[in-house]
């Protein structure tokens, strides 16, 4: 019986993804907003490309931390699709890169589905090898690209060189990889975006948040998790739900003029290390009350950490039916009150932090007021 359910299984994941291979954010200073990275979150310099190794009107600087890639691509001319990205949205993620086996199948199978080409099978090489790209549109202007790369050995992509900086040096601050990455979409279109990870790309809902899950005294939204199949993929997708004040939703598609990638989720080993680490280089959280933690472990029962730590920096704990987690949520990382990250430590916990959703869509909305935009 077992055996029949995983072949079935099998055969019905048309699209084998190995994870995340990286996040590309289209960004108004590659050069600056590297090193940012570097310097804030402790990324490490991994490659570049540009002018210098023939590309022209575009330039791109990857950095990477254990199995988490970045890439930060600028225009160099006005007129350049890259230049307009940033105009209408900030900086933004623009790519959600994922691994795959097989690139053209990937396309294939999706684009017969309905999904929207944005770049068809295409091999680039050099001589460390060759790499198979190839891509969808989903929500907004975000893309997702399928990397083939299993006959590839240079850096990072054909196109790249390899980027070293020995003057520099910043140690890691622990992230690991990327947990799950949210995308935020319009007023009713969750279902729309829902239906599209399903049929287009074989993702399941995993789990749903509705507006009684996640409202506030004033606002309110409504989220789907999507997981692929073997679970190493997971987009929940927000859209704004109605309440007495604007939903944080509605204040990030106003800013980002429309949908686009709301957080990313990073995951560490060591939440009180990596956090610590992040403040003290400068790196902004949001902040719950500190009465959070009064009564917090007759909500979360025993853990294995230190409360005093977690007061101290801020870090919000949940737990489910399978363990627990603990979790931060950073403020908007670039002018525009639009993307954030999350930084994750689960321990056995599978969701999301539902029990702190009510305490930090309350810390969302006094940065939403400071802002005028509640
Ligand atoms: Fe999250």
């Amino acid at each position: 019986m077992i055996a029949t359910l995983n072949e079935k299984t099998a055969v019905a994941d048309f699209l084998p993804l190995q994870g995340t291979d990286y996040v590309e954010f289209y960004v108004g200073n590659a050069k600056q907003a590297s090193h940012y990275y570097r310097c804030a979150f402790g990324f490490q310099p991994l490659a570049y490309a540009g002018p210098e190794t023939g590309r022209k009107d575009v330039v791109s600087y990857a950095v990477r931390q254990h199995k988490l890639t970045f890439v930060f691509t600028s225009s160099l001319r006005p007129d350049h699709p890259i230049a307009e990205h940033v105009r209408i949205h900030g900086d933004g993620v623009k790519i959600l890169a994922l691994k795959v086996e097989d690139a053209a199948s990937a396309w294939q199978e999706t684009t017969s589905r309905g999904g929207v080409s944005y770049l068809e099978p295409q091999t680039q090489q050099d001589e460390q090898g060759s790499v198979v790209l190839s891509g969808i549109c989903t929500y907004g202007d975000t893309v997702h690209l399928f990397v083939e790369r299993r006959n590839y050995q240079g850096t990072f992509l054909p196109g790249y060189r390899s980027w070293t900086d020995p003057h520099f040096r910043n140690t890691d601050t622990g992230l690991l990889y990327v947990d799950h990455c949210v995308g935020n979409v319009g007023w009713n279109q969750m279902n729309t975006w829902v239906q599209f990870y399903e049929q287009v790309m074989g993702f399941r809902n995993i789990l749903t948040f509705d507006d009684q899950d996640i409202s506030t005294e004033y606002s309110a939204l409504m989220s789907k998790v999507m997981s692929n199949g073997n679970g190493f993929v997971k987009f929940p997708i927000n859209e704004p739900a109605e309440g007495k004040k604007k939903s944080q939703i509605e204040e990030y598609l106003d800013y980002y003029q429309g949908a686009g990638v709301q957080h990313v989720a990073l995951a560490t080993n060591d939440i009180v290390h990596t956090v610590r680490e992040l403040k003290s280089r400068g790196v902004e959280f949001l902040q719950v009350p500190d009465s959070y933690y009064d009564d917090l472990l007759d909500r979360v029962g025993t853990i294995d950490e230190d409360l005093q730590p977690l007061r101290e920096l801020g870090i919000l704990v949940d737990r489910d039916e399978e363990g627990y987690l603990l979790q931060l949520f950073s403020k908007p990382v670039q002018d525009r009150p639009t993307v954030f990250f999350e930084i994750i430590q689960r321990k056995g916990a599978k969701s999301f932090g539902k029990g702190n959703f009510k305490a930090l869509f309350e810390a969302i909305e006094r940065e939403q007021e400071k802002r005028g935009n509640l």
